[in-house]
């Protein structure tokens, strides 16, 4: 990995510059941890096509390492703050593209030609956000390709995370504390399908067959 990259990331790593403003108008940095910024730089390369929601630590790493980049997140002054970091840092952001608005607005209006290499989803964490986020994404993604996942532990992020830990299309490549790398092994298969709810590993689980069981009996019973 070339050195410069290294020395600005350590540079950032240790500062950790406050780019996410909180309501009270006082600056903190809630970007992703050090350890998982090392291991994200170890899965893209120059030239990446790489999207995330939000914005922050991350952009300046995707940046940094050449990345065709799009970044989603409304808020102006974590988007700013985040250029006066990458300013201060001599982080060239020619090939970042940063999108002022809320990822649930914009993406499900987004699409691209170029499939991307690597997705991260650390936006909005209200439910459903995160859900939304992959759904609009996820058939953009190469096969291969990265899906992170921040904040796993959050019940709106955590339900994606046990769905894709039990499709066989997903792949859980790395879990770093809070942050799970999963990989895309295939698409799913939906051609000629009205529905496809029972191709979903998700909803073939025993506790979904005892549910449904119950609620056919309530429903015949009417109780
Ligand atoms: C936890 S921070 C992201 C941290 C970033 N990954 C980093 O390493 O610094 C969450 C970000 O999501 C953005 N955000 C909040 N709601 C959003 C939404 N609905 N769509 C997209 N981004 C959103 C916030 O502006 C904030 O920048």
């Amino acid at each position: 990995m070339n050195e410069q990259i290294l020395t600005t990331l350590a540079r950032i790593k240790q500062a950790r510059p406050p780019v996410h403003i909180k309501k009270d108008g006082s600056y903190r940095c809630v970007g992703l941890s050090n350890e998982v910024l090392d291991f994200l730089l170890e899965t893209i390369e120059p030239g990446s096509n790489t999207l995330e929601t939000g914005c922050g630590l991350s952009t300046l790493l995707f940046a940094l390492a050449d990345c065709n980049h799009i970044a989603i997140a409304p808020n102006s002054t974590h988007i700013e703050e985040t250029k006066k970091v990458a300013a201060q840092n001599q982080i060239s952001l020619d090939k970042v593209t940063f999108v002022e608005k809320r990822s649930e607005h914009f993406l499900p209006m987004w699409s691209t030609e170029s499939q991307l290499d690597t997705i991260l989803i650390d936006g909005g964490h209200a439910f459903p956000l995160a859900i939304l986020d992959w759904f609009y994404t996820q058939q953009h993604l190469r096969q291969m390709g990265y899906l992170i996942l921040d904040d796993i532990g959050l019940q709106s992020v955590h339900v994606l995370f046990e769905f894709l830990k039990e499709q066989p299309e997903w792949e859980v490549f790395r879990i770093i504390h809070k942050t799970a790398f999963f990989r895309k092994l295939t698409n799913l298969q939906i051609e000629n399908e009205w529905d496809y709810w029972h191709k979903q590993s998700y909803n073939r689980s025993i506790k979904t067959k005892i549910r449904q069981v119950y609620y056919g009996v309530k429903h015949r019973l009417r109780f």
